[in-house]
C-alpha cells in the first residue's frame, strides 16, 4: 500500500500544475515493421463455430509518435518505463494465475489509452506471450484513433450481432499484438458491460490461449458506474493517476470503488520528472 500512498501524495502535489508532462513520451522515433507483423489465426465466434484469419494492417509512425505510442520502438527513451511495467505486471499477474487486466484511473484525460496500448505493445515482444486490447470505454472509445485503426468492423458490430468476434479483431502491425477496437460511443455502456454476452466474452477471451494477456481499457471509475459493473469479471486492475489531473479526494475515492479489486498497482503518469519507482 505505500506505493499507493505515494501515488496519492503525488496526485496531490500535482494538482497546483495541470499542464506537467513527460517530455520524454512526446519525441519521435522508428516505425513498426509491417513485414513482422503477426499472423495468427483468432478464431472464435461464441455462438457458431468460424474461423477468420485476423485482419493484418500496417499502422503509420508519425501517427503513432503523435498520439505518445512508442512502446513497439526498442530504442525510444520512453520504451523502458513500459518494459519495467510489464515486467512488473507479469510477474504479479503470474504468481496469481491472472490473465485479464482492467486499467482505469480516477478520472478522465490521465493516460489510460495511451498506458494501455503500450503495455500492450511492451507483453508482445516479449516471444512467449500474446496480447490483446480491447476497448472497453464504450462512452469514449479512442484505441483506434490512437492507432490511427479505420476498420470497418469492430466491437460495435460483435455486441450488434452483426458479425462473429474474430471479424472486428486486427493485428496493427506488431507481432503477437491483436486488437479489439471500439469505433463509436456504445449506448447503454454499464447494461451492455454487465450483460451475459460481454461476460461470456470476457470468458472467452481469456481461456482461448493461456500465453494471452488480455488488456481492458476501461472508462475512468468515477465516471459512472461501467467500471464497477465489469470489474468482478477481470482478473486485476491497474490504477493510472496523472498528476495535476485528479485530486487527492478523487484517488481516495476511486481507491474505495475499488476495494474489493485485486489491485496491481498504481501508475504514476504524466509526472514531470519520472523516475523508475514513479511510473509504478
Ligand atoms: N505521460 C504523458 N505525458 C504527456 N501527455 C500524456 C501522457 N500520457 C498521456 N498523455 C496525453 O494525455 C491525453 C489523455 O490521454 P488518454 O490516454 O487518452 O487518457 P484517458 O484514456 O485516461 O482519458 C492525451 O492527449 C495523451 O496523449
Ligand atoms: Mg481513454
Amino acid at each position: 500500500m505505500e506505493r499507493i500512498k505515494l501515488a496519492i501524495k503525488k496526485a496531490k502535489d500535482g494538482e497546483a500544475d495541470s499542464k506537467k508532462s513527460d517530455s520524454r513520451l512526446l519525441r519521435g522515433g522508428r516505425a513498426p515493421d509491417p513485414s513482422t507483423a503477426g499472423r495468427k489465426a483468432e478464431s472464435g465466434d461464441l455462438g457458431s463455430l468460424q474461423y477468420v484469419q485476423t485482419a493484418v494492417v500496417s499502422l503509420e509512425p508519425e501517427h503513432l509518435d503523435r498520439h505518445r505510442i512508442i512502446a513497439h520502438q526498442k530504442a525510444h527513451p520512453s520504451s523502458w518505463a513500459f518494459d519495467v511495467l510489464r515486467t512488473q505486471v507479469l510477474q504479479k499477474m503470474d504468481e496469481n494465475g491472472w490473465r485479464t487486466l482492467a486499467i482505469t484511473s480516477p478520472s478522465v484525460e490521465s493516460g489510460k489509452t495511451v498506458v494501455a496500448i503500450n503495455l500492450a505493445m511492451s507483453i508482445a515482444q516479449q516471444t512467449n506471450r500474446t496480447a490483446l486490447l480491447v476497448d472497453f470505454d464504450l462512452r469514449r472509445p479512442s484505441v483506434a484513433r490512437y492507432l490511427g485503426l479505420k476498420r470497418p468492423l469492430s466491437l460495435n458490430d460483435y455486441l450488434d450481432g452483426q458479425v462473429g468476434i474474430a471479424e472486428a479483431m486486427v493485428n496493427p502491425g506488431v507481432e503477437r499484438l491483436v486488437v479489439l477496437p471500439t469505433n463509436s460511443p456504445v449506448f447503454g455502456a454499464s447494461e451492455v458491460l454487465s450483460s451475459d454476452k460481454v461476460g461470456n466474452l470476457i470468458s472467452e477471451l481469456r481461456e482461448r490461449y493461456s500465453d494471452r494477456i488480455v488488456i481492458f481499457d476501461l472508462p475512468p471509475v468515477l465516471a459512472a458506474d461501467d467500471v464497477m459493473t465489469v470489474l468482478p469479471r477481470i482478473d486485476c486492475v491497474l490504477m493510472v493517476v496523472a498528476s495535476g489531473v485528479s485530486t487527492q479526494n478523487e484517488v481516495e475515492e476511486a481507491m474505495n470503488r475499488l476495494s474489493k479489486a485485486d489491485l496491481l498497482g498504481v501508475v504514476l503518469n504524466k509526472d514531470e520528472a519520472p523516475t523508475q519507482n514513479a511510473y509504478y
